[in-house]
C-alpha cells in the first residue's frame, strides 16, 4: 500500500471537547486524512468521535499508551482494533507489547510503542528504579519492540535517524515535535521541520498546534503536506 504525503501528516486533535474537535475536522476538510486522539479527548467523548471519523473515511490514531496486565492489554487492544483505528500506542514493556500484538488477530491496525517518554531524563529513570539512561533504554526498548513484532515507534524527530539504523527499514517511525520553519515552537524543546523529519527517516509526522492554532488551519496543513511531498524520496 502506498502512503500518500497527505497520509503522512497526522493532526493531533488536542482540543478540549468533541465539539471543538469536530469543528476543526470540518475546517480541515480534505486537506487532512489522519487524526490523533489522545487521552484527554478520549476521556471527553473522543471514542465516539473516533468512530465517526473512521466512518467518514479518515484514519485514526488512538494515542492511549496502553500498559496493564497482559489479559487486559489484549482485550483493550482488540476493542480498539474493532473500532477501525489505524494506529494505537502502547508502552514498550515486552509483556505489554507481546499481549497487544497477540490480540490483533487479522486486524490491520498497527501498534506503535512508546519507548521512553520524552519528559524523562536520566535522573527521572534512576528515580523510577531503572538501571539504564534514556539513550540506552530507548535503544533497548526499540529492539524489544521489533522483536515483539510491534509495527512502529513513537519518538522525537531527533532520535529518528539513529533509531532507523537500530531497527532497520521496516518499522514505522512516527514523530511529534514538528514545527514548520515559520511556526511558534510553544512548549516543545526540540523541534524539527517536516522536511528534516522526513529526511531523518520519519514515516508519519504528528502535528498539533501549528495546524490547529493557525489562522487558516487548512492552509497550514496543505503547506505541511506540500513540504512532506517534496521531502519524500
Ligand atoms: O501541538 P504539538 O504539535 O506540539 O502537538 C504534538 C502532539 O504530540 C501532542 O499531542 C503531544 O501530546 C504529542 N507528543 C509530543 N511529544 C512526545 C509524545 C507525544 O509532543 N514525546
Amino acid at each position: 500500500m502506498t502512503v500518500t504525503p497527505r497520509d503522512r501528516l497526522i493532526v493531533a486533535l488536542d482540543l478540549p471537547n468533541t465539539a471543538a474537535a469536530e469543528a476543526m475536522v470540518a475546517k480541515l476538510g480534505d486537506e487532512v486524512s489522519f487524526y490523533k486522539i489522545g487521552m484527554e479527548l478520549t476521556y471527553g467523548g473522543g471514542l465516539g468521535l473516533a468512530r465517526e471519523l473512521v466512518q467518514a473515511g479518515k484514519k485514526v490514531f488512538l494515542d492511549l499508551k496502553l500498559h496493564d496486565i497482559p489479559n487486559t492489554v489484549a482485550r483493550a487492544t482488540a476493542q480498539v482494533a474493532d473500532m477501525g483505528a489505524t494506529f494505537l500506542t502502547i508502552h514498550a514493556y515486552p509483556q505489554t507489547m507481546r499481549a497487544a500484538v497477540g490480540a490483533l488477530g487479522g486486524s490491520p491496525m498497527q501498534l506503535l510503542a512508546v519507548t521512553v517518554m520524552t519528559s524523562y531524563d536520566d535522573s527521572d529513570l534512576k528515580e523510577a528504579g531503572y538501571g539504564y539512561g534514556v539513550k540506552d533504554l530507548v535503544k533497548r526498548r526499540a529492539l524489544q519492540a521489533k522483536e515483539a513484532k510491534v509495527h512502529g515507534l513513537i519518538l522525537s524527530a531527533e532520535e529518528a535517524a539513529e533509531l532507523r539504523q537500530v531497527v532497520g527499514p521496516q518499522m514505522l517511525l512516527v514523530t511529534p515535535g514538528i514545527r514548520p520553519a515559520d511556526a511558534e515552537i510553544g512548549d516543545q524543546k526540540r523541534v524539527m521541520t517536516p522536511a528534516r523529519a522526513i529526511a531523518a527517516g520519519a514515516d508519519h509526522l504528528v502535528v498539533g498546534r501549528p495546524v490547529t492554532q493557525a489562522p487558516d488551519p487548512a492552509a497550514a496543513a496543505k503547506a505541511i503536506v506540500a513540504e512532506i511531498a517534496a521531502a519524500v524520496r
